[in-house]
Parts: C-alpha cells; structure tokens; sequence
C-alpha cells in the first residue's frame, strides 16, 4: 500500500505545543487574521521586498530563545537589545514597523489582547501565502517574552552563511527541527536578497569550486571586491515569488551562500534538495508544516511572558519578577510536540 507523504505529514502536524490552539482568538479577536492579511497586501504591494524581511523576522526571532518576540524589543539599561547583534543589524527596519503597525490596528479593533510574536508568526505566514506559497496555519496563543538575549547569545543561536550541512545541523537539532526541516526551511531563500558580506568568501581570493562559472562571473561583477557592499536575490530565478526555484538553483550550482549550495553538495541533504526542485507543490506544501514546527520552538503561554502594549517594550509593570519566572521555565527542553519529519520512507516516495 502506498501511502500518501503529505497525508503523513498532516496528521502529525495537528499536535502543538500545550497552550496553543488553531483557534485562540476566535472569540477574543476574530478579525485578527483578516485585519493582517489586508494591511500586508496594501504594504507589500508599495514594497515588493518586504515580504522576505518580515518572514526572516520570524526566523530570527524564533531561534534566538524561542519565538517570544525577544528580537523585537529595544535595548535598556540592561544592555544592548538583540538588534544590534551583528546578524540582525540587515534585519529591515521597515519589518520591524510594519510588525508595530500591525499591532497598533489589531489593538485598536480587539483590545490588548494579541501578541507580538503572534503577530510576527502570521505577518510570515501571510509574507509566504501573498508571495505565492501555501497558506499554512499558524498556531496561536504565543505571549511575548520579558527579556532579551545578549549579543553573544544572538550570535550563538543563529546559524551563520558561511556554515557547511555539518555546521547548520546542530542549530536545527537542538531546536528539535529534523535535517528534512533544516533543508525545507531554508527554502526561505526563494525570496529576499543579501548583502556581498554573505557570500563574498566564494568569490575571494578563489572562487568555490562548486559554484556554477557563469553565475560567479555575475556575483563578480555585483560584488567586484572583497569589500563590496552592495547585495544581490537569493533565488535568481524568481527573487519575488515563493517557489521551488531556489532548489532548481542549488541543484544548478547557483545558490548563493555556502550554507545553501552545501545543501546540494552534502550527501545527506542532496536527496531532498532534488525532490524539491522535481515537486514544487510537495515543497510548498512541506514548508508550511515546517514553518508551524519552527513557530513553535520555546513558546510562551497560559500566564508566562505579556502581552506587549508596545513590541519594541516590555510592558512596564512587569518588569523584573517575570523576567525571574521567564528565565526559570527556559531552563528545559523546547516543547514542541510534534514529532520528527526525517522519515526515509517520505523522501523515497517523493522522488
Ligand atoms: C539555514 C540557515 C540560514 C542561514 C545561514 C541564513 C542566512 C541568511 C543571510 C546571511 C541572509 C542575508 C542577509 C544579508 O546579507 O542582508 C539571509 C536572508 C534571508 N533569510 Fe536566511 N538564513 C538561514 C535560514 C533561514 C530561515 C530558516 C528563514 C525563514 C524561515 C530565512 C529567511 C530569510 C529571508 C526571507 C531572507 C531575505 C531577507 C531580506 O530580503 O530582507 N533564513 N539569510
């Protein structure tokens, strides 16, 4: 008997993380996903690149102590916040408004009432779904965290572009996300641009053997010395459309960072990085379920973390005591539920 991938992927996707539900606000604020998904048509439509910088957002914000809207807040007498870290210094100011702004109508039409790691996580979803990926669901019921991490902490979490397959994999695993989701998330890359800083060890002073000549002759010309500032699509093909292409790409040798060509180059990943370029509609819809793990990683929720009047700020009377309690409960585990996509059987049936 044969048995369908996606329906096997389904069904384990209904398990979440305790304190999350498909429908959290459906009585406390109803039009929350309405309200954000006609802001985001009207702002992505005046910036076609937005899209890319709020899904990297969610990202940014999920590895780094879980998605607790940590990366949103300001720094304070405490410290420098996670935004000045250097990975997120190319994080785009206008995501961060546009989460601010999304916030400010979906308090004034609900009360507050909605988070802003909630709202980061379907400001993604809708990033993903207006740009031409699937329209995944999203766990709700997230609370936003009280703290920040340090700027070595930030560093630590997030995995860096020059990093190999055996480099990125402990990021993944030890947030629970498989090697299958490390592949499928970094699908990500089919929209949004980066800078030369990125890749411009794989032009300089040799060129990396396992990128296409044609496409290093380009980078070069883009980025004409190791100094170059200026940055180019992730996905050359279709840079503003969510798609597959961004494996068609890899398996033609032009992916543009290391840690994506080595997707293509490491034996382990290979495999899956092909079923995504033959299947583009299995991709999209893998990279949905994958983005509901990922979102899920060190939530908070019941009554640990707040309900921020203000993403950049911690709501003021809560200051210091729930720091104390938000920092004793990450001690554990992440505690997602969902079990682990890397089934053999799934990739040899997707081919
Ligand atoms: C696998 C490890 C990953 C690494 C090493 C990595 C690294 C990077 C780097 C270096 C950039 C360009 C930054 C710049 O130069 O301006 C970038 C951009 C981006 N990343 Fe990743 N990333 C990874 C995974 C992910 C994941 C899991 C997501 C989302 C699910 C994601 C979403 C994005 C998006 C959408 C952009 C484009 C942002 C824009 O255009 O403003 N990345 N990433």
């Amino acid at each position: 008997m044969v048995i369908s991938p996606l329906l096997v992927h389904k069904s384990k996707a209904q398990s979440i993380a305790r304190g999350l539900s498909w429908n959290f606000y459906n009585s406390s604020c109803p039009q929350l996903v309405p309200i954000i998904r006609n802001q985001l048509r009207i702002v992505f439509r005046n910036d076609p690149t937005l899209p890319a910088a709020v899904l990297r957002l969610h990202f940014h914000d999920c590895f780094v102590q879980g998605c607790d809207g940590s990366v949103l807040l300001d720094g304070s007498a405490s410290g420098p916040g996670e935004k000045n870290a250097p990975p997120n210094l190319t994080l785009r100011p206008e995501a961060f408004a546009t989460i601010e702004a999304l916030r400010r109508r979906v308090h004034q039409v609900c009360g507050q009432v909605v988070s802003c790691t909630d709202i980061v996580a379907l400001a993604a979803r809708e990033s993903v779904f207006l740009s031409g990926g699937s329209n995944y669901r999203v766990p709700l019921g997230r609370r936003d965290g009280t703290n920040f991490a340090t700027i070595d902490q930030v560093l630590n979490d997030l995995p860096f572009p020059q990093a190999n397959v055996s480099s990125l994999i402990p990021f993944f695993l030890s947030r629970n996300l498989s090697i299958t989701d490390m592949v499928t998330l970094s699908g990500a890359h089919s929209i949004g641009v980066s800078n030369c800083s990125s890749f411009r060890e794989r032009l300089y002073p040799n060129q990396d053997f396992t990128m296409d000549q044609t496409f290093a002759t380009t980078l070069r010309r883009i980025c004409p010395t190791n100094t170059s500032t200026r940055g180019t699509n992730l996905d050359v093909l279709t840079p503003r459309l969510f798609d597959n292409r961004y494996f068609v790409n890899l398996v033609n040798r032009r992916g543009l960072l290391t840690s994506d060509q080595d997707l293509f180059t490491d034996a382990r990943t290979s495999p899956i990085v092909t079923t995504y370029a033959r299947r583009p509609l299995f991709f999209l819809e893998q990279f949905g379920l994958a983005m509901i793990k990922m979102g899920q990683i060190n939530v908070l929720t019941g009554t640990v973390g707040e309900i921020r009047a203000n993403c950049a700020a911690r709501n003021a009377r809560t200051a210091t005591s729930t720091m104390l309690e938000v920092d004793g409960r990450r001690t554990g585990d992440s505690n997602i539920l969902i079990p682990s996509t890397d089934n053999p059987q799934l990739w040899v049936g997707a081919t």
